[in-house]
């Protein structure tokens, strides 16, 4: 049973890569309250590695040691090297990772690992940086299923979705992590608003959505990479700006929702 998660299974039924997997049991999961139910990670591997992770010292090559006794120093909590290290969010990335391509897996993995980065640089709480982190691994868990499967989870309520299946992804993404447990609404809200922005107020939002449109495998927008290092909100406003810029050069509608939060933060 993952770290976080109690109750019993009956069977399972697997996910496959551009699937949603099976829900076959019940029970509690972690990062949030009442019981839910949840969809079994496969047998075997994914669960011993897993614990691997979670079990795993995760010692950054900068850390001090005690070189008398040889013994490392204790390594910081936070999963800044491996994200799925903490227990809490352990629990649900070999079920995001059932659902996703390989290189899907390691931009999400890429994201959660700079928005913890982001997030302690602008002097997140804590809790506030594990919660960066839980959005960015669930954030892209719909975006690999097909337009019939994301239209089943958040259908279209618009034309321009309508025509575009993947606009609804961080939608249905925020569904698949409410089935899963997660009940934090500033999570959710990052999740789904990893597509059209969020508002100001949502400071979690902010560093998942800055840190997808810069994550270090994407090979453009460093400059907001190291903007939001400094300063989240200036570098929030540049990438929401880069973003409606590059669609309208390409002569794309660009969302409702993300022009409205375009001229909130930008006008
Ligand atoms: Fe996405
Ligand atoms: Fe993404």
């Amino acid at each position: 049973m993952p770290p976080g998660v109690t109750g019993t299974t009956a069977r399972r039924v697997p996910g496959r890569h551009g699937q949603l997997p099976e829900v076959v049991g019940s029970g509690t999961a972690g990062w949030g309250a009442g019981v839910v139910e949840w969809a079994v990670p496969p047998p075997g591997r994914r669960e011993a590695r897993t614990q691997t992770r979670a079990g795993a010292a995760v010692v950054s090559p900068s850390l001090p040691t005690d070189s008398n006794r040889g013994t490392m120093v204790e390594p910081d909590p936070l999963p800044e090297q491996d994200p799925c290290a903490r227990p809490e969010i352990a629990a649900f990335c070999p079920r995001v990772e059932e659902m996703v391509s390989s290189e899907r897996y390691e931009h999400i993995q890429r994201v959660a690992r700079l928005a913890v980065a982001i997030a302690r640089a602008n002097g997140f709480p804590k809790a506030d940086a594990e919660a960066a982190c839980l959005a960015a691994i669930l954030h892209d868990a719909a975006r690999d299923l097909s337009a019939e499967e994301l239209f089943r989870l958040a259908p279209p309520e618009n034309a321009l979705e309508e025509r575009q299946p993947l606009s609804v992804h961080g939608r249905a993404a925020r569904v698949i992590a409410a089935s899963w447990g997660v009940d934090d609404a500033r999570v959710l809200e990052a999740i789904e608003g990893h597509v059209f922005g969020v508002g100001l107020d949502n400071r979690i939002g902010m560093a998942v959505y800055i840190a997808d449109v810069c994550e270090p495998g994407r090979g453009v927008n460093d400059d907001i990479r190291e903007l939001a290092m400094r300063d989240l909100t200036r570098a929030y406003e540049k990438a929401v700006g880069s973003k409606v810029q590059y669609l309208r050069s390409k002569g794309k509608s660009v969302h409702p929702a993300t022009l409205k939060v375009y001229e909130q933060i930008c006008h």
